[in-house]
């Protein structure tokens, strides 16, 4: 088994558009696989990815498919049981399905942990939490609790927090699934705006098609049982696309039939 590669410190980092290596990955997994205990059957078989510097990729699945495994793996959380993983910008930013927000902190003091985590000194953290909230929109949201804030906000604050923490990576696992329809469209338009703003490659989890062709350069459908690369689709469709447009509907039922396919084989969901 080869080394995972995330040692490069957070603080170190270099900023999203100079962390570009010669080879050109932000992301790189080769012949990843991964079990869980002693003789478990994989959930991940043999998985080449490679995401290139600034690339928006969704990587989508039915439920169980391995797809959070998939990104744990990649978020340095967890170890692969066999394959390679580098990222060369160093240990990527991630957002969740929950926002996992510190209820105890204000919206800003919760980005500004991560900017100090990140090793900003203490004078610079307050100016940077007020960008990065007025980067999604929440100017205002500095000084108020979590329980003050919609799902919306609170997701834009885990967003916030999310680019606040150092690497040119961005990893999202479903963070909009818990959102009506209007909001996560609101928040599908912010994240487009944002990832062109930043630059940062996006590997954006989720078992919505739509959500996927919505939002992604690059849907990589992944199978089950074990989890392999099916097939992928690169979208050639202009940013910003609307979701109900008919390009992005033809392109999310011919996906949502192989998505199908994938499900039947194995027999559930
Ligand atoms: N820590 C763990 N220990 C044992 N099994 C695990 C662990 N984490 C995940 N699994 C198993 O791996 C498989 C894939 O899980 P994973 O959470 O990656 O799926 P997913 O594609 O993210 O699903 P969903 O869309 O429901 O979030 C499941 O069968 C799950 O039970
Ligand atoms: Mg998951």
């Amino acid at each position: 088994m080869s080394q995972t590669v995330h040692e490069k410190p957070a603080a170190a980092a270099a900023p999203a558009r100079d962390a570009v290596q010669a080879d050109g990955h932000a992301v790189r997994l080769t012949g990843v696989s991964k079990s869980f205990g002693r003789g478990g059957a994989p959930v991940l078989d043999g998985i080449d990815l490679t995401v290139a510097p600034g690339e928006f990729v969704c990587l989508l699945g039915a439920s169980g498919c391995g797809k959070s495994t998939l990104l744990n793996l990649v978020a340095g959380l967890d170890k692969p049981s066999a394959g390679a993983i580098d990222v060369p910008g160093g240990r990527p930013a991630l957002m969740f399905q929950e926002h996992a927000l510190f209820p105890w902190l204000k919206a800003g003091k919760n980005i500004e942990l991560a900017l100090k985590l990140r090793g900003m000194p203490r004078e610079e953290r307050k100016a940077e939490a007020q960008r990065l909230l007025a980067l999604v929109r929440l100017d205002t949201a500095y000084d108020k609790r979590v329980h003050e804030l919609s799902g919306g906000m609170r997701q834009r604050v885990a967003l916030a927090r999310a680019l606040a923490q150092a690497g040119d990576v961005l990893l999202m696992d479903e963070p909009f699934a818990a959102l009506d329809a209007i909001t996560r469209d609101v928040l599908h338009d912010e994240l487009t705006r944002i990832w062109a703003d930043t630059g940062r490659a996006v590997v954006f989890v989720t078992h919505n098609v739509r959500e996927a062709v919505r939002l992604g350069q690059r849907v990589v459908l992944l199978s089950s049982r074990p989890g392999r690369i099916a097939r992928e689709w690169t979208i050639g469709i202009p940013q910003p696309r609307r979701i109900e447009a008919p390009d992005v509907s033809a392109l999310s039922i011919e996906i949502t039939e192989h998505l199908r396919g994938e499900i039947r084989r194995h027999g559930k969901h």
